[in-house]
């Protein structure tokens, strides 16, 4: 069955826990789908394990469109959430409707995905009235990371604790279902847990969210440029597709790929009959 946002709220009232993944192509979507995860994000960081960028800040929304639409078309049941990239929706309150839209008209998500708390309220808030589900993302906010100085963990100060408990409610308030936290202490993240009736989902946030988010090719340990402590590798896939690669360029040389069964056939006459 088709997970949607009632499946989101039903989780949070029974005390069930939400798996999100992110991917970005329909191969790797059927994957996901067929394992059950109950929803996919193509996230913009897409920017770091697609398109090899350093940050997120260059991801434009044809990308996300381009990665969205083929991930909704591996999807039948995990509900997609398509990411707003950098300056679709900071701009302003009209921006943010129409790149809404365009996700959900051209990238087929079932939701978008924006980050900020107190001040994207207003875009949430229009986005919302729209009839587009808006999925938060506070705490550490990766298209901020000039303004935070690098990936720092947030909310350690009290100051900055009030503030993320702020952009949590906030982000309640003005209509979001869901709110991804990012980067903050386990405690903390479990007290804004307590306090909101919507769903949070978790990415180096702890146990006590209501459910969790990781980058596929980090937790299948395929991306090595960057492993945040709060990354488990339930696989290493890297390493068999990297065997697999060099299995593949040494049977090629020594000319035991292809044999017989890998081949077509034809009649020995017709090949005769070309000498
Ligand atoms: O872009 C992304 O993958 C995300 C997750 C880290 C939550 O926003």
């Amino acid at each position: 069955m088709k997970n949607t946002v009632l499946t989101f709220k039903k989780a949070k009232e029974e005390g069930t826990k939400i798996t999100m993944l992110t991917c970005y192509d329909y191969s790797t979507a059927k994957l996901i789908d067929e394992a059950g995860i109950n929803s996919i994000l193509v996230g913009d960081s897409l920017g770091n394990v697609m398109l090899g960028y350093e940050d997120t800040v260059s991801v434009t929304m044809e990308d996300m469109i381009h990665h969205g639409a083929a991930v909704a078309r591996g999807a039948k049941n995990a509900m997609v959430v398509i990411d707003m990239p950098f300056m679709s929706y900071q701009t302003s309150v009209y921006d943010a409707v129409v790149n809404a839209g365009r996700l959900m008209k051209e990238g087929r998500a079932n939701a978008v995905k924006l980050e900020g708390g107190v001040d994207v309220a207003p875009q949430i808030k229009a986005i919302v009235a729209a009839g587009i589900p808006v999925v938060a993302h506070i705490g550490l906010t990766p298209q901020s990371i000039n303004a935070f100085g690098g990936h720092r963990v947030q909310g350690k100060t009290e100051a900055a604790a009030k503030k993320l408990l702020e952009d949590a409610k906030a982000v309640e308030e003005a209509g979001a279902f869901c709110v991804v936290i990012e980067g903050v202490p386990a405690a903390l993240a479990k007290i804004v847990t307590e306090r909101v009736s919507i769903p949070t989902i978790g990415i180096g946030a702890g146990p006590d969210c209501d459910g969790q988010v990781l980058v596929y090719q980090d937790m299948l340990g395929m991306y090595s440029d960057f492993t945040p402590k709060f990354v488990k590798k339930f696989a290493n896939t890297g390493e068999v597709m990297k065997a697999a690669f060099a299995q593949y360029a040494k049977e090629v040389n020594e000319g035991t790929f292809p044999s017989a069964e890998h081949c077509y056939t034809i009649d020995n006459d017709v090949i005769e009959k070309l000498y």
